[in-house]
């Protein structure tokens, strides 16, 4: 590594507990074996029940945006800067106000309990013990009281908003008492998506035993001894635990209980206004994909507007995040913090992100190879990649710090002439 470690720029990351020796040698076979997010990939197809893996990797219907969110960020071009002295470089960065180890978040990913026993246990930890902010979500297989224990945590609670207000609202209160640093409020899942491969592989979430994947589960006995046994010897099936009791129904191919009463279909902007009132802190709207939606969220207060497809697996065909990152940056840059997220997979679209206007990127599927191959340590190898990677693309483009990071870090194609 280079000074990213070490250079301070934007305050101090606090100091956490050094790793145990165990989790040094763990760290060092990972960094041996698997040199970028492909490969923790591939090692995650193999340790997951297929039912499990496709969950977390595919998208929905015919995939078109889940592909095309890799598309659009390869097709972002980097250019070198010639003749800068990059031999002090610094990821670091800050968002709301606090340091972060670089420019990037965990996104929420519920069910992340399935890669690992208490999985979203691990990911925070992860997080936290590499300096960025780790996302709850409301289908987490953990509470947001455990998430709380996390030493140095920086944690943020995304909301699915339910029919049933006052239950949301009492989730939001939640995370307000146990100390959360921020609220994202998720407007991309009105409707549930279609994911038929998950009617293929016989998985739903919450999870089922059926005899397709009691199968599929008898293939992959590590998981079942790792994973599942630990959950059904100290709670039983694992479970969305923010969900009350009886609203958990098979929905297969969807991540949102299917009883009526879960069902956040008609959430409008009064439910942001309401939700601006009760919660104290940062504030981000996730899903926004229109100019006019950004600005609107702007309006009421919002302290960041997340630009999303769901990494997907909501709206096939839905836009690319980073390709109508330069418009919303147009309408709201300046007024707000704009984060992006959908097909980050390698350190350098970090940078094309942050280039184009992004103050940061959200990670869901990085970190759900890693800790299924590790736990905590899996999903701070895959930090590790990333910013190792972001570091490399900021020393060839000439940037010393985040803030350098700027429009001439890229090239978009040829451009229309005036
Ligand atoms: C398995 C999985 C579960 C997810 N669950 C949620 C969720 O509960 N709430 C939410 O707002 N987004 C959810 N997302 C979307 C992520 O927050 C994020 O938008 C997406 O993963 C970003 O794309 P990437 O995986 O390519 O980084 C989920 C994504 C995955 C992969």
């Amino acid at each position: 590594m280079t000074g990213a470690a070490t250079t301070n720029v934007t305050g101090t990351l606090p100091r956490v507990a050094a790793p145990t020796s165990a989790e040094a040698r763990l760290a060092k076979q990972l960094a041996d074996r698997y040199l970028n997010i492909a490969d923790l990939r591939e090692a995650s197809r193999k340790r997951l029940p297929k039912g499990v893996f496709e969950f977390f990797d595919r998208g929905s219907e015919d995939e078109i945006s889940l592909n095309e969110n890799r598309a659009a960020f390869r097709s972002i071009k980097m250019r070198n800067k010639a003749l800068v002295d990059v031999s002090n470089r610094s990821t670091r960065t800050e968002l709301f106000g606090k340091p972060m180890a670089m420019p990037l978040a965990l996104a929420p990913t519920g069910a992340a309990g399935l890669t690992w026993y208490e999985g979203e246990l691990e990911v925070a930890r992860a997080a936290a013990r590499f300096g960025v902010p780790f996302t709850l979500a409301t289908p987490a297989l953990t509470s947001i009281e455990r998430i709380a224990t996390v030493e140095n945590g920086r944690n943020w609670f995304q909301l699915y908003m339910w029919r049933e207000r006052e239950l949301s609202h009492a989730l939001v209160k939640r995370a307000q008492d146990a100390g959360f640093e921020a609220l994202i409020l998720t407007t991309d899942t009105a409707v549930s998506p279609i994911r038929e491969y998950n009617k293929r592989n016989g998985f739903s979430s919450p999870f089922h035993f059926n005899p397709r994947i009691v199968m599929d589960v008898a293939m992959h006995p590590r998981w079942l001894f790792e994973v599942m046994l630990p959950y059904l010897r100290a709670s039983g099936m694992p479970r969305p635990v923010h969900y009350p009791e009886g609203s958990q129904g098979r929905a297969a191919g969807s991540t949102v209980p299917s009883a009526r009463t879960m069902q956040g279909d008609n959430l409008t902007w009064d439910d942001l206004a309401r939700l601006r009132d009760l919660w104290k802190g940062p504030l981000m709207i996730k899903g926004v994909n229109l100019p006019e939606d950004a600005a609107k969220a702007v309006s009421m207060g919002v302290d960041a507007v997340v630009l999303s497809n769901h990494g997907g697996r909501n709206l096939d065909g839905a836009v690319s995040p980073i390709e109508i990152l330069p418009e919303i940056v147009a309408e709201v840059g300046g007024k707000t913090d704009i984060i992006i997220d959908s097909g980050v997979r390698r350190g350098s679209d970090v940078l094309k992100a942050v280039a184009l206007g992004a103050k940061a990127v959200l990670s869901g599927r990085c970190a759900l190879y890693g800790a299924s191959i590790a736990g905590a340590v899996g999903v701070e190898h895959a930090l590790t990649l990333l910013r190792k990677e972001l570091d490399t693309a900021m020393g060839f483009t000439g940037c010393r710090t985040v803030a350098e990071i700027g429009p001439r870090a890229v090239w978009l194609g040829p451009q229309p002439q005036a």
